[in-house]
């Protein structure tokens, strides 16, 4: 039986703070990527000595990598629930390509309607805003609506060709009620697309949805697989998304015969390594059992959650306490900049956290009850290149290898900040990036490492 906490690669590693001592750090940006599970690492050496190209070289090799890529495959089906099923497995880099693939591949017509949330990551917005019109079931001021809310936009003319909602929210931990919407989906004859990115490393995935599509590298698999399921009908016709190698059966200068699904939606060379680290990163959450990981998340979410809630001056978004949602917790501090003070949980106290909108710009703005004419002042400033009062707030997200003493160290850290102890030096903030720097250098790849510009958006 795995026993919780469960530690994984590079976890207490020592990181240099402002004060001059290391720190053990303290992981608490599961949400943006996890960290690697030890068999994930096991696996991926193993494999290494017989890696080779996938599916189209005839040495020993190269069948080994293949039949590697392919049990990765059934892998993904059955962790999704899909064994039995016609459904294909589509690997692709992350959940972004995969929503991205699915909004070409339906051909939809410019005047379909895609019913989404305000709730959704950008990467569950924008491939539908290229594609089709968009229509938003709204969240209440916690962040959250009911399944008869998504049942009243589907019941709106025109009828949507698909409904595509999170499984979880990047922002709240939210957990839409994701069954009942499925079925109040399906009784409209519309199929539903989930993006279960987060939903992923600590839930089952729903079984019933047409659609899934979730990252690899945010459960404890990096190597840059990802994966799209849906009905091998959906795949059958049109063109793939990619075309290139390994898509077709026959090509010749004007003409093409695609291969049948999934090859013909995986041009190019397939990423093998990364689907042995996803294969055996869904090994390592079988081997645990979801009511095991489910309990370790209420545990350390309750920490979390209760733990900020309780520091005067900070404020958690999104539901009230006693709603079940994932270890994730997006909180303001008031008076401080959620830039200065992740700068100073990082550079303090060797904490992690990510901080800003989380790459759900609707859904901040109205978790923080922003007016329409704040939201144009703010958009007016980012295009003038000035971040420097950009909205948001800091998020700690945990994982299996959460301790109750890394959430104690946030607590402590957080509660000294929004407490009004001093900084120990004084932060500088790039207006480019809205983030905030120790005005002097203290770690050997600190300064400068950070690039106008190069998060999924600097807020
Ligand atoms: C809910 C949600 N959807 C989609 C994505 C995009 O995932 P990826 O960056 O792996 O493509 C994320 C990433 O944070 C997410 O949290």
């Amino acid at each position: 039986m795995t026993r919780f906490p469960l530690p994984l690669v590079g976890d207490g590693m020592l990181v240099p703070c402002i004060d001059g001592h290391e720190r053990p750090y303290v992981a608490l940006d599961t949400a943006a990527s996890s960290g690697v599970l030890e068999l994930v690492l096991r696996r991926v050496e193993e494999f290494l000595p017989s890696y080779s190209g996938v599916h189209r070289g005839s040495g020993y090799k190269s069948q080994l990598s293949t039949d590697a890529y392919e049990s990765a495959r059934e892998a993904a089906l059955s962790f999704a629930g899909r064994e039995g099923s016609d459904d294909i497995a589509i690997i692709c880099r992350n959940t972004t390509e995969a929503i991205n693939h699915l909004a070409y591949r339906l051909r939809l017509r410019p005047d379909d309607v895609v019913v989404t949330s305000v709730v959704e990551h950008h990467s569950n917005l924008l491939p539908w805003s290229r594609v089709a019109k968009r229509r938003y079931v709204e969240c209440r001021s916690d962040g959250t609506f009911a399944a008869g809310d998504v049942a009243a936009e589907l019941d709106r003319l025109p009828k949507p060709r698909l409904l595509t909602i999170t499984g979880a929210s990047n922002v709240t931990g939210w957990l839409p009620p994701i069954e009942e919407i499925i079925d109040a989906s399906h009784r409209r004859g519309v199929p539903v697309a989930v993006d279960c990115a987060q939903l992923a490393p600590h839930r089952p995935l729903p079984p019933r949805a047409d659609f899934v599509a979730w990252s690899g590298h945010k459960m404890y698999a990096p190597f840059g697989a990802g994966v799209l399921i849906g009905p091998r009908e959906a795949f059958a016709d049109g063109d793939p998304f990619l075309a290139g190698g390994g898509s077709v059966n026959l090509v010749e200068l004007d003409d093409v015969t695609w291969t049948d699904p999934p090859d013909r939606e995986e041009a190019g060379s397939p990423n093998v390594v990364g689907a042995v680290a996803l294969h055996a990163a869904i090994d390592g959450l079988a081997e645990m059992g979801w009511p095991a990981i489910i309990a370790h998340d209420r545990h350390i979410g309750h920490l979390l959650r209760d733990g900020l809630a309780a520091i005067p001056g900070v404020h958690v978004l999104g539901p009230d306490l006693r709603t079940d949602t994932l270890p994730v917790v997006a909180f303001t501090v008031e008076g401080l900049s959620h830039g200065l003070v992740a700068a100073r949980l990082s550079a303090e106290d060797g904490i992690g956290v990510r901080h800003g909108c989380f790459c759900a710009h609707p859904y901040m703005m109205r978790l923080l009850g922003l007016t329409d004419d704040e939201v144009f002042d703010f958009r007016h400033e980012v295009r003038q290149g000035d971040r420097t009062r950009m909205p948001g707030a800091v998020r700690a997200s945990a994982g299996i290898n959460t301790t109750e003493a890394d959430v104690s160290r946030l607590i402590v850290a957080v509660a000294r900040i929004a407490g009004g102890e001093p900084a120990p030096v004084a932060y500088v903030q790039d207006p480019r990036t809205g983030d905030f720097t120790p005005d002097r250098d203290f770690a050997p790849s600190y300064a400068g490492a950070r690039l106008p510009g190069s998060s999924c958006s600097p807020v």
